[in-house]
Parts: structure tokens; sequence; C-alpha cells
């Protein structure tokens, strides 16, 4: 059976993700697609309703992405938000006006008559807006269904065609009634049937898996990040005798990281997981070498080569499973392009060109929150899913300057102590990545009564939605002050801890 879907058309709201999310919440499939996605392929891709997002333009703005007249002949259900209700109504023939009354933050909506897409809401509502247009003149055959405290029309709808419209915002958490509108839009207007959980996604995906191994073996790398170990775990359910799974042990992962991922795993794939230790090449390439940039390239040049003597054993292996996720996918698609390289991101990207395979990217539908509960189906344990996000290149981004055994030997107990204290005071699940960085800088310090000369590290703890943007995490102080104490008391080699309290930007989240 067909996959039933919510077609987005990005206007390019800063909110798009989250309107594709609060539908596949309330059990419907969603996907994005730029605000200008050919007809033909809408009508190929037949799906229950349109959703047209929001965006930062005018529709008054010089080249403003417009479109209504041939979505309207199509006959679906349309749900405009913001700028996707402007550009219907000014299209229809109603009237739009720019920039003169703006509303920005929360608002309250008072309801107008009975609207299905409103069922179930109170009189007044409040909700989010976000815009400087706003529409003052009905097109014919449209009522109203809301208006705003400050008079402005709020929500409209069509008296007989399936076409809706509401000028806040109702995919954000700052519209309690949101939920219930996108449920209605799903299921009153859409008449979607629902039911797309994550059990059902991993039987979809499974069958598909199948199918496409059946000409050959998929070798997957696992890293023990979230990602590599649902698509390595999903591959295997599906066909677990197509799957050959290469753990590389680069020796630059936290304390006890290879022993734990070998730990998960070796019982789940047995003899389809091969362990690589390969920590001295790694070490040996990085000798003498300071510069981030070029740290980053090493690594990523032994990984290749590690990783391609593994797959020269399986002769007929022919795919490379890759943790891919939605958003990476869009953003890649994204007319805005990729933004200028700051840091090389090391991760399996280079391999498919070098090893001539087949991508299988399991996990290219879903959204980060979304392969958590699919990991969870699957049977993976929280330790595994809850991870922080940890960087291709490991710990060798984290020791500033030149990386050697020592330092990184140093750093995993630093690490190991922060981390130990985060979770035991339930900080670890509440902030969005911590660490340590070890700084190439000593400082002189006292214990008991001897001087001592040794390095200085770095405590980090970053709090974000999606790591583009971070803030540090305002960590107690007496909290602090006793990481600080137990790493200083506790680790040779350490004897000052500073907190980095920059955001990013101007920082990023890793040191280098
Ligand atoms: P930055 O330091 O750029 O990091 O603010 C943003 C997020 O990306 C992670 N990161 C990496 N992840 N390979 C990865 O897979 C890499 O080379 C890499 N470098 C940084 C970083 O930990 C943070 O979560």
């Amino acid at each position: 059976m067909k996959r039933e879907t919510i077609l987005i058309l990005d206007f390019g709201s800063q909110y798009t993700q989250l309107i594709a999310r609060r539908c596949r919440e309330e059990g419907v499939f969603s996907w994005i697609e730029p605000w200008d996605y050919p007809l033909e392929s809408i009508r190929a891709m037949a799906p229950v309703g349109v959703v047209l997002s929001g965006g930062p333009n005018s529709v008054y703005a010089v080249g403003a992405p417009v479109r209504w007249e041939d979505l309207a002949a199509l006959g679906f259900p349309l749900l405009g938000i913001c700028y996707g209700l402007q550009a219907m109504m000014l299209r229809e023939g109603g009237a739009v006006e720019a920039g003169q009354v703006r509303e920005y933050g929360r608002a309250k909506i008072e309801r107008r008559g009975s609207s299905r897409l409103l069922y179930g809401l109170a009189e007044h509502e409040p909700v989010w807006m976000s815009h400087g247009d706003h529409t003052t003149k009905l097109p014919e055959g449209w009522k109203i269904t809301a208006v705003s405290d400050a008079g402005l029309i709020a929500a409209v709808e069509h008296l007989q065609k399936p076409f809706y419209g509401v000028q806040f915002h109702p995919e954000v958490s700052h519209t309690p009634s949101g939920d219930k509108i996108i449920h209605n839009f799903l299921y009153r207007i859409c008449k979607a049937r629902g039911g797309w959980n994550m059990a059902s996604y991993a039987e979809e995906a499974a069958v598909s898996i199948r199918n496409r191994l059946k000409d050959g073996l998929a070798i997957c790398a696992l890293s023990g990040g979230v990602d590599s170990s649902v698509a390595t775990t999903l591959v295997y359910k599906a066909a677990p005798d197509k799957l050959r799974g290469v753990f590389v042990d680069n020796g630059l992962l936290r304390k006890n990281e290879a022993q734990e991922v070998e730990a998960v795993f070796k019982p789940r794939l047995g003899e389809a997981l091969k362990v690589v230790k390969a920590g001295s090449e790694f070490l040996a390439d990085l000798r003498g070498v300071a510069e981030p940039e070029k740290k980053r390239k090493l690594i990523g040049h032994r990984f290749i080569e590690v990783f391609k003597n593994e797959a020269r054993r399986f002769s007929d292996a022919k795919y490379l499973v890759q943790g891919t996720l939605y958003p990476d996918v869009i953003e890649s698609a994204s007319s805005r392009g990729p933004a200028e390289v700051i840091k090389t991101h090391h991760n399996v990207g280079g391999l498919p060109q070098e090893l001539g395979f087949e991508l299988i990217e399991p996990l290219r539908d879903l959204f980060k929150d979304e392969v958590r509960r699919l990991g969870r189906e699957l049977g993976l344990p929280e330790s595994i899913l809850m991870r922080h996000p940890f960087p291709g290149p490991g710990l060798a981004v984290r020791i500033i300057g030149e990386v050697t055994l020592e330092a990184v030997k140093i750093l995993q107990e630093v690490d190991a102590v922060f981390s130990e204290e985060l979770r035991a005071e339930g900080w670890y699940e509440r902030v969005s990545q911590a660490f340590a960085a070890l700084l190439p800088v000593k400082s002189v310090g006292v214990m008991g009564d001897s001087r001592t000369y040794e390095q200085v590290a770095v405590l980090r703890s970053v709090d974000t939605r999606d790591f583009m943007t971070a803030d540090f995490s305002p960590l107690p102080h007496a909290f602090l002050a006793r990481v600080a104490s137990r790493i200083a008391n506790e680790v040779r080699g350490v004897n000052r801890v500073v907190y980095d309290i920059t955001s990013k930007p101007p920082a990023t989240i890793e040191w280098e």
C-alpha cells in the first residue's frame, strides 16, 4: 500500500521542519519539498493534503515565492500557514496589507462561528504570531473563523472547498492548541487513516532493505553513536545474513567506550561484527601535528584506509549503510545551499566513491527523536540512544595542539569524571552536549606543600536544538566546583579546571 503522506511546501520558514514533525507525531508521514516542487511530482506523490509553510518574505517583496492556482486546481485539501495564507489570499482576490500592523510573539485569537479546522478549540486561545503582512479583505467564497486581539484576521476557510489558512503558527509549542489544529487538518479535513509510527516504519524499512540486499552484502561503519547504531541494527534485523558491521576503534574514543560498544553489539550482531583496533595507526599519523584541519584530514584518511582494508575481505559487498538523517537530506537539497565550511566534518561521506559502493540510508526519512524511538523499538539500550553527539575525529579535536597517547589518557579521565557527575546529578539528560577539552597550556598550582606545574582542562556544556547555534549550559556553581575539585584531585597531569561560557556563535561547540 502507498504510504499516506502530507506534503509540506517550504516557503522558507524557520518552522517548516516543525510542521513535518507535528504531522508525524499525529501519526501521518510528512515530507518537505521546496515551494516550487513540480505539479507532476505532487500528482505522483498523491498526498492526502498539502501544507503551505510560512516564509520570511512579504508577499510584495520582489521575487517573493508565490504559488496557488495550480495547487488549488489539484483539489487536495490545503492549509496555508502565515505567509502561505497571505499568498493564497492575495491570489484568490483578497487584499493583503504589508507592514502597517505587525504582530510578533504571543497573541490571543477569538473564534468566529464553526470551523472544522478549529474544532474542539476554546472561544479564546493563545497563539504564536510572527508576521508583518496580514489579510485585510477576504476573497469571495471565504469566511473568517478567528480574529486576533489586535483585530486582525487570524483564521479563514473556503465555504465549499477544503482550503484553510491560519495567520499564526500552530506548529510551535507557544500555540498550545496547535496540535489539535494539525490533528483536525489531518483527520477531519484530509481524512487521513493515520497509524504511522516507528513500529510500522521498521516493518516497511525491513521489507525494502531485504529487497535491495538480494544481490550483495552491506557493510556498515558502526561508531557507537545513535545514528549508526540504529541503522546497523535495523539492517541486521531485516537481513541478518547480509550485514557486516565494522567498528573502528581509533584510540580517540571516550574512556571505556570501545568496550561498551562491543558489549552492546557483540551479543546482538555476533559474527557480523568486526572490531578493528587501530589506535596506534591513528596516533602515529597525528604525531607532531597541531593544526586542527590537518588533524581532521589525517584522521579521515586513515579511517578510510582501515575501513577499505576490512571491506576488501568481503568480495560480494555491494552496499554501504549510512545513518543519514532527514535534516541532512533537507539541508543538502535546500536552495540556500550548504554553509561555508567551518570544519571538515569527518564521517563516512567519502567512502562510497572510494569503494564504489551503493548507499543504503535507512534513516533518511527520520528526524533525530524518531531515530531514538526506532532504536527503542529495535531494543537498543538507553545508554546508546540518549548519548550526546561525539565528533568523528573524537578526542583529537578536544586535545588542543598535538595529540599524544598521554594526552588522550588524561582527557579520558577528565571527561569520565565530568560525565559521571553529570549523570549522577541528572544533568546529562538535560543538557545537549557536554565534554572536556585539554589545553596545551601549563599553569602553576599548589598541592599539599608542593608546587605543581600541570595542564589546564576545560569543561564545556551546551544547550541547543539543532547544534547550529548553542548557549553554554547554566550549570550550578556548586556542581562545577565539585567536578573541578574531583578532577584536580583525581587526574594526574591536570591542576586547573575552567568552564567555557561562550555561546555559538561566535565560538563553535568543539574547540577545534
Ligand atoms: P561545532 O564544533 O561545529 O559542532 O559547533 C557542532 C556539532 O557537530 C559535532 N562535530 C562533529 N560531528 N564529525 C561529526 O560527526 C565531526 O567531524 C564533527 N565535528 C564536530 C560536534 O560535536 C557538535 O555536536
